[in-house]
């Protein structure tokens, strides 16, 4: 029995406000590959990562997105998220309001369908905060609010990190941040970072 690709695009076009911006984008990730796409500012890095976890900002005029063998191009970002798909974002939002540990105790619920105690969260939090080099007190703050960019990006690795995604989308992680952090976040994520 042949095992179907990890992530598949084919023929993909994108457009956002009636533009066409990406004309045809294929690519095939198989399992525990790493790629990395390169492109200038403008070229459509961003468009493709989100338009691969199904933003409502963009619309998929043409093309197919499988993920394992199954055809999610039409599906809605929720359902992407709890398959096992991820995605850094390049610029992450604020949610005020929200605390980081609440919105992973959700997010992991939502993903795993497994609750969590509040200890056992608390615990894997601090090990992986630990590990990114972040203070603990991160974890009672208002999503990303106020964080510094390099703290949005170890944010968004400890995200990955807790949600245990098959395919992370990884938009820019490096950039913005200084070279400590850089180490710091490399070595959190290392060893299973499937990143496009
Ligand atoms: N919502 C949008 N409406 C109109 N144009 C957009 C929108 N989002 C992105 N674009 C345009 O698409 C192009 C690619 O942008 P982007 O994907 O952010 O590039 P990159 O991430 O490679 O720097 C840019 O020219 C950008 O202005
Ligand atoms: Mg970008």
């Amino acid at each position: 029995m042949t095992v179907p690709p990890l992530f598949e695009i084919e023929d993909l076009h994108v457009s956002a406000d009636g533009n066409e911006i990406l004309k045809g984008v294929d690519l095939t990730i198989l399992p525990g590959e790493t790629h990395a796409l390169m492109g200038p500012n403008g070229s459509g890095k961003s468009t493709l990562a989100s338009a691969l976890l199904g933003s409502p900002d963009y619309e998929v005029t043409g093309g197919t997105i499988r993920f394992k063998g199954e055809d999610i191009t039409s599906w809605g970002p929720d359902d992407r998220g709890k398959a096992g798909v991820f995605l850094a974002f390049q610029y992450p939002q604020a949610i005020p309001g929200v605390s980081v540990i609440n919105f992973l105790r959700q997010a992991l619920s939502a993903r795993k369908g497994i609750d969590l105690s509040v200890l056992e969260l608390r615990l894997a939090i601090m090990e992986w905060m630990g590990r990114l080099d972040m203070d603990p007190a991160f974890a009672d703050r208002y999503l990303n609010e106020g964080f510094s960019g390099g703290e949005k990006k170890r944010n968004e690795i400890l995200q990955m990190a807790i949600l245990e995604p098959e395919v992370a989308i990884l938009d820019e992680t490096d950039s913005g941040l200084d070279i400590d952090a850089l180490r710091v976040v490399a070595q959190g994520g290392g060893g299973w970072l499937d990143f496009v």
